[in-house]
This record gives structure tokens, sequence and C-alpha cells, in this order.
């Protein structure tokens, strides 16, 4: 399959480290726990909380909806919970991408019962097409309309997680 340049590595790192700004002054004086989604996050959440200058501890949540198609299945499984306590926390979940919100939205009502301070999202790319629940997403980085990406963490059937631009693929 082709594909194309879509986000170069030196506009992510800038965007991220803006992001990284943003949530450092938002959150001055607290000690947040960033939860990120695995495994497409693994690169964007490494290179934010680095870039985050007030202390944060870190998370993981696992869901599985993609298998090898381009699109959602439509059920979404959580195979990893989170493992320290939230609740009283603020809590800022990470996301690679929201596309139809469905992902995000499950794991959001999961995280909401377990009674965090506050729960805030922050994604690298919110992807308009195809949108079917609406998401709030605080931190984005950024909006695309259309098409599928990979690279810096984001797969097509496993492949492309290694490549440090983000790509269309074609
Ligand atoms: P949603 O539930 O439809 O919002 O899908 C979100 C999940 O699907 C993301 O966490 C990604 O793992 C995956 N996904 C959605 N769009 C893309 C894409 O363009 N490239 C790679 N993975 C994607
Ligand atoms: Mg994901």
């Amino acid at each position: 399959m082709e594909k194309e340049l879509l986000i170069p590595r030196e506009n992510i790192q800038r965007r991220v480290k803006e992001l990284a700004r943003q949530i450092s002054s938002d959150y001055e004086g607290k000690e947040p726990i960033l939860i990120g989604i695995l495994n497409g996050v693994v690169f964007f959440f490494a290179d934010l909380m680095r870039e985050i200058s007030i202390p944060t501890k870190m998370d993981f949540i696992r869901a599985a909806s993609y298998g090898s198609e381009m699109k959602s299945s439509g059920s979404i499984r959580l195979t990893k919970d989170v493992e320290m306590p939230v609740r009283g926390q603020p809590v800022i979940l990470v996301e690679d991408i929201v596309d139809t919100g469905l992902t995000l939205t499950h794991i959001v009502k999961n995280l909401e019962s377990k009674g965090p301070e506050s729960l805030r999202i922050c994604a690298l790319i919110d992807k308009l097409e195809r949108r079917d629940i609406d998401v709030s997403i605080d931190y984005c980085g950024f909006k695309i309309n259309e098409g599928f990406l990979v690279g810096y963490g984001l797969d097509y059937d496993e492949k492309y997680r290694h490549l440090p631009d983000i790509c269309i693929l074609k």
C-alpha cells in the first residue's frame, strides 16, 4: 500500500510541546495521572509526559476494537484496566486518535465510575469524518477530516507503528 506524508515529525514535536505547556499550566500545583490507551498511544504518551513540567503519574488502559480492518468493529472490550487508584485524583486520558468516538466513550464511562476528581481528554488526532458519538476533547493535537493514518504509534494491521512521521495510507 502507498503512503503519503501528512504530519512530519518536526510538526508533531512542536505540537506536543504546546499541548504539554498548556497541561502544565492548567494543572499547576497538582499531580495528574496520565492514563494512556494502549497500544497506539505509546510514542505520543512518552513524548508528552516528558514535555510536561509538573509532576505526573502514569497508567494505561487497553481496549480492543480494531482488527485488521480500517473501521471500528463497533464493540469495545477492555482487555486491561487501570491499576492505580483514581478516586479523587485529577485524570487525563491520553489517546492517539479519535475516530467514531466509541472507544473513548466506553473508556470514559469506565473511568468516571471510579470517581476521579476530574477527567479530561487529550488526543493527538481528532478525525472528524466518522464521529458517531459526541466526545469533547480538551487537548487536541491535530484535526483531520478523513483518511486512514499510520506512523508515530498508529498502525494498520500492526504495521507502520515505527514510522517517525504520520502518514496517510492510500
Ligand atoms: P474509535 O472507537 O472509532 O474512535 O476508534 C479509535 C481507535 O481506532 C483508535 O484508538 C485507534 O487505535 C484506531 N484508529 C482509528 N482511526 C485510525 C487511523 O486512522 N489509523 C490507525 N488507527 C486508527
Ligand atoms: Mg488507540
